[in-house]
């Protein structure tokens, strides 16, 4: 007898409909025999073990014939533990232990435990993302995973804890309606929430130079280095970044959640990523684990950080080879692992934060200390980060040791909440904008492409029409071009950071202290990387 299920198999952040089938071949064996057909990996050929137990404990006897598992299409890989659930239904339902005969409006994912219980498995989400567009209304799924598949509109989940459940579950839904409540979150009301935003800027006694510079990287989503002296508060500025971010809008906490649950590091109380991920590796960490990698490709610290911040402490530490895969993320805001068994690419679209010292005593420049490091020293330690990886990054900050009088100063440092407000004020108005653009050119422009939300994500062509300047503005651009011997690139990302400093005053067009603000952070590496 033929039964047949429907379950999920992951692809990168994305999922496809995976149809199981479970045929008795009613042969008599001596003990029950499976086959598993259809490209299984090793962790589902594996899966039959789990389910044996799991029905055996579950209180059902095992007919001693040959059992056969079809998991189709068979030309996809499929990989994980999430067939188990199928798979145990099909053999439920072969063997007439389902009063359901028919669970195409289903989908069934799960990890069995011995005793039948269930466990959660990773990449819910882009699973309940795949139900929706193929249409399949039901989700039967661990409990521990039901948070994050809720999160999708339009599928009714159904938290499950054994597989007794489930069979309770399916048998209810034949003849009349299913009785159980499916799970609904209304996730937008989780994002703004602005409860724990961490350290505040208040703490920051001076360096307002390096305020304003993170005051802009945050409001258009610009990459920023910050090079001063030890114990100046460059670690301590950065930390303060998730403060005043905007809050996520709710399609790129869709994305960001995508890839954290197909990591497996999503929060199962939350289900959806609610704030701005800030991911801060270490730098022993290595280059799969900064871009992704394995055998089946897993998202790496870059995508974990999509639509939030990835800093870099002590950045001349990383080896060279680990910063160097950064250059395509940063330009494309994807990356692209590939493997002999697929190639797969993951959203990487992240505000790059970095902080060093300018030599390795780290006071070179400083005005209290002697720089006790010979020029090739320096020149050695500084050019550990390459010129195209320096090219990328739009705001070069110089943070000087505080001063005394600064650091035991009366008047309070404005704090986070004030800043976040103009940050946020300026990230409505480049959206507004790109909205608006985008109205107005649709149909020319591919629908493929990715939505923008912050001015460091513009394209080329979206330069062009944002980023016109007044011909004084265009005349110091020019003459800062030729004098420093700047980049393509660097003009461009000079117009960007330009756009977001004249959004943050509300400035509809950008005027020359906009340039000259933005050219002025790309000075700084001439005086240490020359
Ligand atoms: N501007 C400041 N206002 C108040 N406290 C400060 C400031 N700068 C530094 N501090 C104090 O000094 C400590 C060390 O600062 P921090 O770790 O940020 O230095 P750093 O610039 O990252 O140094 P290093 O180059 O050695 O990593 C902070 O935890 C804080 O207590
Ligand atoms: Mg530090």
């Amino acid at each position: 007898m033929l039964f047949k299920t429907r379950s999920a198999a992951v692809y990168g952040i994305d999922a496809n409909i995976i149809d199981v089938e479970v045929d008795f071949s009613g042969v008599k064996t001596n003990e029950e025999q499976f086959a598993t057909v259809g490209l299984p990996d090793a962790a589902v050929r594996e899966s039959r073990d789990r389910v044996r137990s799991a029905i055996k404990n579950s209180g059902f006897d095992l007919p001693p014939t040959r059992i056969t598992i079809n998991l189709a299409p068979a030309d996809l890989k499929k990989e994980g533990s999430g067939f188990d659930l199928p798979i145990a239904i099909g053999i439920l339902g072969a063997y007439g232990g389902l009063s359901i005969r028919d669970v195409s409006d289903f989908v069934l994912v799960g990890e069995l435990g011995l005793d039948g219980s269930l466990r959660a498995v990773q990449g819910m989400l882009p699973i309940a993302i795949a139900a929706r567009t193929a249409g399949i209304r039901n989700l039967v799924i661990p409990e521990a995973n039901a948070r994050e598949a809720a999160v999708v509109d339009g599928v009714n989940v159904y938290p499950v804890r054994s597989l007794l459940e489930v069979r309770e579950l399916l048998n209810s839904a034949d003849p009349g309606p299913i009785i159980a409540n499916p799970l609904v979150v209304d996730s937008r009301t989780l994002l703004g929430e602005t409860l724990d935003l961490g350290p505040d800027f208040s703490d920051v006694r001076g360096q307002h130079v390096a305020k304003r510079a993170l005051e802009v990287a945050a409001a258009g989503g610009h990459n920023i280095l910050m090079i001063g002296p030890p114990g100046s508060g460059k670690t301590m500025l950065a930390k303060r970044l998730p403060s005043i971010l905007a809050p996520l809008r709710f399609e790129e906490a869709l994305e960001t959640t995508k890839i954290h649950s197909v990591a497996g590091v999503l929060n199962t109380e939350e289900g959806l990523v609610t704030h701005r991920p800030f991911r801060s590796p270490h730098h022993t960490i290595s280059d799969a684990g900064l871009i992704g990698g394995g055998m089946v490709p897993r998202p790496g610290e870059v995508s974990l950080a999509n639509n939030g911040v990835l800093f870099l402490d002590e950045l001349p530490e990383f080896p060279r080879n680990v910063l160097e895969v950064l250059r395509q993320p940063l330009e494309d805001g994807i990356v692209t692992i590939s493997r002999a068994a697929m190639s797969l690419t993951f959203p990487a679209r992240f505000m790059l934060a970095a902080a060093m010292n300018p030599c390795p005593c780290g006071y070179f420049n400083d005005k209290s200390r002697d720089c006790m490091c010979t020029p090739p020293m320096i020149q050695r330690y500084v050019s550990k980060v390459s010129g195209p990886l320096l090219d990328r990054i739009d705001i070069h900050i110089e943070v000087p040791a505080v001063q005394y009088k600064e650091l035991r100063g009366g008047s309070a440092a404005e704090g986070s909440a004030e800043i976040r407000t103009r940050v946020l004020a300026a990230r409505e108005r480049q959206h507004a904008r790109f909205l608006e653009a985008g109205a107005r050119t649709k149909g020319s422009s591919r629908a493929t492409s990715r939505a923008v939300y912050a001015n460091a994500q513009m394209t080329t062509q979206q330069i062009r029409i944002h980023c016109e300047l007044a011909s004084d503005a265009e005349r110091l651009l020019e003459r800062a071009m030729q004098q420093q011997g700047l980049s393509a690139r660097a003009h461009d990302r000079i117009l960007k950071v330009a756009r977001t400093i004249a959004d943050l005053e509300n400035a509809d067009s950008i005027a020359v202290k906009h340039i000259a603000e933005a050219i002025q952070y790309r000075t700084l590496d001439r005086s240490y990387w020359a």
